[in-house]
């Protein structure tokens, strides 16, 4: 059985494929029921350096759900951080008062530099544009959930694959299975140089598209939003920004049974009409976080 004790989770990097199996089983076990106060008497810190609503309060429905106790602050001009207090001092007292570490920051690293210090686990709930593991498992928990397994599964992965941290975290999760990746974007948003080399390395078969070319292909369509907030030049933004849009007509370009995933937030990259088609999924995703994260918590804090 994976050893998860004491283990931070930062980045897909460090994730083998058995410790994402167990994980998912036992959030499986967490939503089922089968599992209850996996976090009895545990206390977590939820240390927000950048907005969340999502990964935030599905972490502390989580904690909250499942016997524990959870504090923290949801903006950091609420935090001695305001007063120029280092991360590293931050989290040196942090540990002091709790079990595990729930942690957004804007800057790439943070989670890993929080982990190097830190004496208790540190998730990574976000570290600017490079990871956002637990939504990672929280995505391959839904798409196990609709189709039973990920082998021979075909993704695409549409909209800012440059800045989306969600990709970038799917991406090397999905190279513990035998999947093909389309990749639809506009080329100023590919995927970062290293994300492919790591692709090639895995013997992963990945393809530039359209939706319209290759939606009759896919299993699953992955959109996500323009990260508007980290572009250094506003005018690079407006280039690309409404550049792509799943609504009615683009559903056309989709088999029956491919599912529609998004990490959320969207801003105008899905219309609102698409979310009554059964295909849409994206809400029943987040809601996903709360046993995903909670079965999470109670492995790297050792209770299950
Ligand atoms: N998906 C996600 O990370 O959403 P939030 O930014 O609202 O946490």
């Amino acid at each position: 059985m994976p050893k998860f004790k004491g283990k931070s989770i930062v980045s897909l990097k460090d994730m083998e494929k058995k410790e994402i199996l167990h994980l998912m089983k036992k959030a499986e076990e967490v939503k089922s029921g089968k599992l209850t106060q996996v976090l009895k008497g545990k206390v977590i810190a939820s240390l927000f350096f950048e907005p969340s609503t999502r990964t935030r309060l599905s972490f502390e429905s989580a904690v909250l759900g499942q016997g524990g106790s959870v504090f923290g602050f949801a903006d950091p001009g609420a935090s001695s951080a305001k007063k120029g207090e280092t991360l590293s001092d931050t989290i040196k007292n942090v540990m002091g008062y709790c079990d595990a570490i729930v942690m957004r920051h804007f800057i790439e690293g943070a989670a890993r530099r929080a982990s190097e210090i830190s004496s208790v686990p540190v998730v990574n709930g976000g570290d600017g544009a490079n990871q956002h593991p637990t939504q990672t498992f929280l995505d391959l928990f839904t798409m196990l959930e609709k189709k039973g397994s990920l082998d021979g599964k075909v993704i695409g992965m549409m909209g800012d694959l440059k800045y989306g941290r969600t990709i970038h975290s799917l991406a090397m999760a999905l190279t513990h299975f035998d999947v093909k990746l389309h990749f639809i974007s506009p080329k100023e948003l590919n995927i970062p140089d290293h994300y492919y080399d790591y692709l090639k390395a895995k013997k992963i078969e990945y393809v530039h598209s359209t939706l319209e070319s290759c939606g009759k292909e896919l299993d699953f369509l992955y959109c996500t939003r323009i990260q508007k907030e980290r572009f250094y030049d506003p005018m690079e933004y407006e280039k690309v920004a409404g550049s792509y849009k799943i609504d009615k007509t683009s559903l056309e370009y989709l088999k029956p049974d491919t599912f529609i995933m998004h990490p959320l937030p969207r801003v105008d990259e899905i219309a609102v009409d698409v979310d009554d088609d059964p295909r849409a999924v994206y809400f029943e995703q987040a809601h996903n976080g709360v046993p995903v994260r909670a079965a999470l918590l109670g492995l790297v804090t050792g209770t299950i």
